[in-house]
């Protein structure tokens, strides 16, 4: 049987998705009682980290051991990946010692290239591309606060990063659509969204793109391996915060998210993030709960 891997929002249906939300309040509701859940006793995750992590680490590391598991971390400055062992070789090599894997990388060819030749599920921690496990964690977390997310409207206002790829396939997964305004230069890349994705309009002016949202959500200017970018970003951004103006424009009862770390004065003011909209604390959370489930799923299928 084929294995199944986790590396863009995509690879999952709806029905999949739905399946893993029940598994997730089962979990989470556990999680709160202090109620021991080991189903992945003696089961190990191998955490591979191509760049710097304080939420993803920290979510899947802990939920591997409250699931019953070890977690083991490794980075490009420690392994041989980061002196120029092939990603196939190590892909063999990790995948005969443990039972999942998870990797935080920059091109998706690398984590398709490390699936490829893995015998066990590959997880996407974040690619330059995808971010599918922030997403799937938004979504959930609009779910918990909101009801269904289908039919609803989220704004995305920034750069048009991994976090906007993702919520362009959770879009279609979902059935709700995107709203995006991104700085001229800065736009969507064609060759990253389905070319069959009606899920989404484009709008000049950030503003526009709030307006009647359910959801307003942004992320870094600068993504990480684009810091030679940054001071050029930082003039292309200008406008593109979002501030109680453009929470104004938007549903009286709409949503602030940040996948995080924020900037502050940057991307979102500081009103608004810490404000009663926000619920940036829940999202980070849930990359617990969700993630477990995702665990769960991945190594031993629907239980
Ligand atoms: N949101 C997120 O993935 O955070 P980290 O970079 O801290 O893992
Ligand atoms: N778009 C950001 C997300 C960080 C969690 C980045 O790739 O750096």
């Amino acid at each position: 049987m084929a294995i199944k891997h986790y590396l863009q929002f995509a690879d999952f249906s709806l029905d999949e998705y739905e399946y893993l939300i029940e598994r997730t309040k089962i979990i989470k509701r556990k999680f709160k009682n202090y109620e021991p859940y080991h189903p992945l006793l003696d089961r190990t995750l191998v955490m591979v980290f191509e760049k710097n992590s304080t939420r993803t680490r920290l979510s899947f590391e802990a939920g591997m051991h409250q699931l019953g598991g070890a977690a083991i971390y490794l980075n490009t400055r420690d392994s041989q990946l980061g002196r120029g062992e092939p990603v196939e070789d190590a892909a063999q090599v990790m995948s005969r010692m443990c039972d999942i894997i998870m990797i935080r990388t920059f091109g998706q060819e690398i984590i398709d290239r490390f699936s490829r030749n893995s015998r066990v599920p590959v997880i996407n921690g974040l690619t330059n591309e995808h971010h599918p496990c922030q997403v799937f964690a938004d979504v959930f977390t609009y779910i918990e606060h909101r009801g269904s997310i289908t039919g609803k409207t989220v704004a995305w206002v920034g750069d048009a990063n991994n976090m906007l790829y993702s919520w362009l396939q959770a879009a279609e997964v979902f059935g709700f659509h995107v709203n995006v305004s991104t700085p001229a230069g800065y736009d969507i890349n064609p060759a990253l969204v389905s070319p069959a994705n009606q899920r989404y309009t484009v709008f000049k002016d950030p503003s526009d793109a709030c307006e009647g949202a359910d959801l307003v959500t942004t992320d870094v200017w600068t993504s990480m391996g684009y810091e030679q970018e940054n001071a050029a970003r930082l003039k292309a951004f200008d406008g593109w915060i979002v501030d109680g103006a453009k929470m104004k424009r938007a549903n009286k009862e709409a949503l602030f998210m940040h996948c995080l770390p924020a900037h502050r004065g940057e991307e979102v003011s500081a009103e608004v993030i810490d404000g009663p909209q926000s619920v940036v604390w829940d999202e980070a959370e849930n990359r617990l709960h969700v993630q477990k489930a995702l665990l769960e799923y991945l190594v031993l299928g629907r239980v």
